[in-house]
């Protein structure tokens, strides 16, 4: 047992990193968020009942566990509250089980608004979640931003509107009509002021008493600010390393990282997508796997399993291994295909994932088709308990992503995977 492991999207996002978090949860004392906001929409199954989670880590519903919010992470106070609201009959969240930053930041209405407006008027829209998430961000990086403590202090908030109201029309737009958000903003900072602290610090000290740290990564590695399909990406560091910055600690120190895929790619947004079908396996897919927004409920784009950017996601993040999610929505396959590599026109073939959006726009997926296995998935059990088929297309996507795959989901319930090794 490891005692930090970082569990990562290592597509596009959406990867079922939920169920995962509630599952590794269990062997875990502290599972903390490190980046985003609630652009994320986490699905876990507790007790049989669907949970979808914004903001609070996944790994809360098992008795003991302690969920935190570090500083790489940005909160909307009062879709926060509503949250905790939200989960109240499944667990209390009190200042024992539940850690917020004193150094994480605020998304405000401005920040909403400035995130719609952006969107509606930029020739080549991100496609973004509209919560307000780049905004924020650039607000912090602009060293402008609004600490969850200065937040929760009525006199340090008061400040800091009264300073943005001069500097920025377009924030004294939001402060005149968006006066029901700001209301609700404003009276959200008494319920959260008492989860806010130290929590970095709290955390290492307890690491050097042998708690077990799980940090929770939201988004997935291609949505990345500095190694993703920029500029389609989200505006934080979804990567491993973002992890160690968000929390401060000695990167040496982190003995497990996972990744988390599906057995297909998911996509919502705008940006290149090598592997995107426009076919009927590509409507069989989002039809079998359900594939709409837990935030925006959007339709995802879908295709195949795309190897050459699961090894460049494995290589940024150092994954150990990859837990293979949704691999019962492909029984509905005659056949199914991998990317191998990509073939460029002007380049030919290409192994390695182009790091520039727009070479990687021109790429165009080469394909191995395997057979399917028609047949529904058992829920439970090991490798060999997969049909002959499905044991070959975990073998394939091993192979050709470099890194052994140690757990299959086959359900969205908490109990429905295989141990593969
Ligand atoms: P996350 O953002 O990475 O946590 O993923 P989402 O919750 O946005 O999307 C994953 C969806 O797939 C959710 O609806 C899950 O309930 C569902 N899911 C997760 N694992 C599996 C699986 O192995 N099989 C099936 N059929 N559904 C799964
Ligand atoms: P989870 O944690 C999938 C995408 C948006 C858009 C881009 C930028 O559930 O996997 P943003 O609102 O972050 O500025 O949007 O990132 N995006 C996600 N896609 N899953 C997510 O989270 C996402 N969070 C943001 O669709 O393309
Ligand atoms: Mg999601």
């Amino acid at each position: 047992m490891s005692q930090i492991t970082i569990l990562i999207g290592a597509q596009w996002g959406d990867e079922g990193k939920g169920k995962w978090i509630d599952y590794l949860g269990q062997d875990h004392d502290i599972i903390a968020r490190f980046q985003g906001g609630n652009n994320a929409g986490h699905t876990l199954y507790v007790d049989g009942e669907k949970v979808v989670l914004h903001q609070i880590p996944s790994g809360i519903f098992h008795p003991g566990k302690i969920a935190a919010l570090l500083s790489g992470v940005v909160i909307n106070p009062a879709e926060l509250c509503k949250e905790i609201q939200m989960i109240a009959e499944k667990v209390q969240l009190n200042p024992e089980n539940f850690l917020i930053s004193e150094k994480s930041h605020v998304i405000t209405p401005y920040h909403i608004r400035a995130d719609q407006l952006s969107e509606s008027s930029l020739n080549r829209p991100i496609g973004t979640t509209k919560r307000g998430i780049g905004p924020a961000y650039t607000d912090r990086s602009q060293r402008s931003g609004l600490l969850m403590s200065e937040f929760c202090n009525p006199e340090s908030r008061k400040q800091w509107i009264q300073a943005r109201r001069t500097e920025s029309p377009l924030f004294r737009q939001s402060w005149e009509e968006d006066q029901n958000l700001w209301k609700e903003f404003e009276s959200s900072a008494t319920m959260l002021a008492p989860f806010i602290c130290p929590v970095e610090a709290r955390i290492r000290r307890q690491l050097s008493e042998g708690t077990r740290l799980l940090l929770e990564g939201a988004q997935g590695t291609l949505l990345d600010l500095s190694h993703g399909t920029y500029p389609y990406v989200t505006s934080s560091h979804t990567i491993a390393s973002g992890a160690t910055t968000s929390l401060g600690i000695d990167p040496r120190r982190v003995q497990r990282i996972i990744g988390i895929a599906k057995a297909y790619v998911t996509r919502v947004g705008e940006g290149p997508f090598p592997t995107e079908l426009h076919d009927e396996d590509g409507r069989l897919l989002s039809r079998q796997g359900n594939e709409f927004g837990a935030t925006t409920n959007r339709p995802r784009r879908c295709g195949w399993l795309d190897t050459v950017a699961m090894r460049y996601a494995a290589e940024v993040n150092g994954f150990d291994e990859i837990f293979m999610n949704k691999l019962d929505i492909l029984s509905a396959f005659d056949k199914i295909s991998i990317a191998t590599h990509y073939h460029h026109p002007q380049l030919g073939d290409i192994n390695t994932f182009p790091e520039d959006s727009r070479i990687l726009s021109g790429c165009v997926p080469v394909f191995r088709s395997l057979p399917g296995w028609k047949q529904e998935l058992k829920t439970e059990g090991t490798f060999a308990d997969l049909p002959q088929e499905a044991q070959n297309f975990i073998r394939e996507a091993e192979q050709l992503c470099q890194v052994p795959i140690t757990m299959a989901g086959v359900g969205s319930g908490r109990n429905d995977y295989l141990k593969l090794k």
